[in-house]
């Protein structure tokens, strides 16, 4: 990466984001691109991916299964040919299903695991054994779940309560590859999954966070672009809740 500048200091980092085709990783890959970064947009729905990338300058796609090491390895030798190597990693994708403890089948288990956090730990350590070419950065997404337990989520609250811990891990094992780690925890975010929640739902979580309304995809690509930016480098292995202040209590009055 590239030493601060006051032009904006990603101005020509290569950023690669998993999930990229979508929602919050698409609202990810759009702000770094606007900040001047070259985009790799790494997804499993490479025909999306390549949507989102389409008609833009710097902006590219390539498949990436966060399921199969193979794949994920692959992905990154691919993108770091194609522009002599990658400065920052944001780990966006995650699956999040919703089913009760008594209904949850093994296999739904494992994939969210698979994804949300072998993924984040095998597209780390592709990103980390590539070679370096001064500071890089992580920035890993987790979510307000990982603190705030929810019904009919106990592999994705306990996932992302994982993803935390592990953020924490690589910040220490990877400082002295110049390589900073760091988190960002979304509360409820507007993409479209969450637009078919229900609206009784919806309105009841708000009601009771300071900023009463959810967040976009923008909002949290700008706490990812801080923590990736050259200026932030002694930032590492910190969470950043992103969450209309969710996770700071309720804050409904007690009548
Ligand atoms: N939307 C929210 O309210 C919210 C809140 C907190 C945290 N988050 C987290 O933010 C991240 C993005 O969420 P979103 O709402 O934008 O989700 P989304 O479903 O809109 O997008 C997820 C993307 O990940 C990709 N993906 C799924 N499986 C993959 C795999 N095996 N390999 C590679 N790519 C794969 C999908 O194709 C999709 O493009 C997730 O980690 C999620 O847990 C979301």
């Amino acid at each position: 990466m590239k030493p601060e500048t006051s032009s904006g200091g990603l101005d020509g980092a290569v950023v690669l984001v998993t999930g990229g085709a979508q929602g919050i990783g698409r609202g990810v890959c759009e702000s770094f691109h606007a900040a001047g970064a070259t985009v790799v947009v790494a997804d499993l729905d490479i025909d999306r991916a390549a949507g989102t990338a389409a008609g833009a300058a710097r902006m590219s796609a390539v498949r990436l299964d966060l399921r199969d090491p193979a794949s994920v390895t692959a992905a990154f030798e691919q993108a770091a040919e194609r522009h002599g190597g990658i400065d920052v990693l944001v780990n966006c994708a995650g699956l999040y299903p919703n089913t009760p403890l008594l209904d949850l089948p093994v296999a739904e288990w494992d994939e969210v695991y698979l994804v949300n956090v072998r993924g984040v730990m095998l597209a780390s350590q592709a990103f980390a054994r590539l070679p370096g070419r001064g500071e890089r950065r992580i920035v890993n997404i987790s979510s307000a779940a990982a603190r705030s337990a929810r019904v009919g989520a106990a592999h994705y609250c306990s996932s992302k309560a994982a993803v935390e811990m592990l953020t924490k891990v690589l910040a220490l094992e990877l400082a002295p590859l110049g390589i900073t780690v760091n988190a960002v925890a979304p509360g409820l975010i507007e993409v479209a999954a969450t637009a078919s929640l229900a609206a009784d739902y919806v309105a009841t979580l708000v009601a009771g966070q300071p900023v009463r309304r959810m967040g976009t995809p923008a909002e949290i690509a700008r706490a990812c672009l801080f923590l990736a930016d050259p200026q932030a480098s002694f930032v590492t292995g910190s969470v950043l809740d992103v969450d209309g202040g969710f996770l700071a209590g309720t804050a409904l009055p007690p009548s």
